[in-house]
């Protein structure tokens, strides 16, 4: 990605050709925590609406993939998810990252207000997440709240140190 010019702050739908570059920028800012190309595949086939790029000259910035899920049951990190549960009352956000030179610019800001809204205007009144990579300070300014850690706490261990549970209400 080069410097100059505007940033992206537009996010679209995501597409089975963006997974390669997707995954290219998860490598970089999650590298102890390696998801598999089948695992992002499942989830965009699964729920495309809640998968999005942020693209620069053709290079992917910025990703997020979420979608509907149970209350308090985190899927574990690099799991292919075989279904959607059929009683799903919470909308999960699974991943948002974002390219080390375009952080800090509200590009996360902008999907995140906009998943968000497809949740509520799909009937969620919840949404949920695992953060980690120290963003819980981030999300706290979307309104997420820690949960205790107990419930969860084996669920958790594949997330890495520091994984932490948050909630927040979409009502
Ligand atoms: C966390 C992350 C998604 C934020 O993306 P971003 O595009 O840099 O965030 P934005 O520019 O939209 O920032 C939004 C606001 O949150 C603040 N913020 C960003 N990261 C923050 C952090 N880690 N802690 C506290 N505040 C943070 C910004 O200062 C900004 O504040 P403002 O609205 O008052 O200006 C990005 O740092 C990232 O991709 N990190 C690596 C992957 C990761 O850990 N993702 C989270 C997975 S749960």
């Amino acid at each position: 990605m080069t410097e100059a010019g505007p940033l992206p702050l537009k996010w679209r739908p995501m597409k089975v050709a963006d997974v390669d570059g997707m995954l290219a920028l998860a490598e970089v800012l999650y590298p102890d925590h390696p998801e598999e190309r089948d695992v992002i595949l499942g989830r965009l086939s699964l729920y495309p609406a809640g998968c999005k790029v942020s693209e620069r000259e053709g290079e992917i910035v910025g990703y997020a993939i979420s979608h509907p899920w149970v209350s308090g049951q985190p899927p574990s990190l690099n799991a292919k998810l075989i279904g959607l549960p059929p009683k799903s009352d919470i909308y999960y956000l699974h991943d948002i990252a974002i390219a080390p030179a375009a952080q800090g610019k509200g590009v996360a800001n902008a999907v995140v207000v906009e998943l968000l809204a497809h949740a509520r205007s799909a009937g969620f009144r919840n949404a949920e997440l695992v953060a980690v990579n120290g963003s819980a300070p981030f999300w706290s300014r979307h309104g997420f709240h820690r949960q205790p850690p107990s419930a969860m706490a084996r669920k958790l261990t594949t997330y890495g140190e520091g994984a932490v549970y948050m909630k927040r209400p979409l009502v």
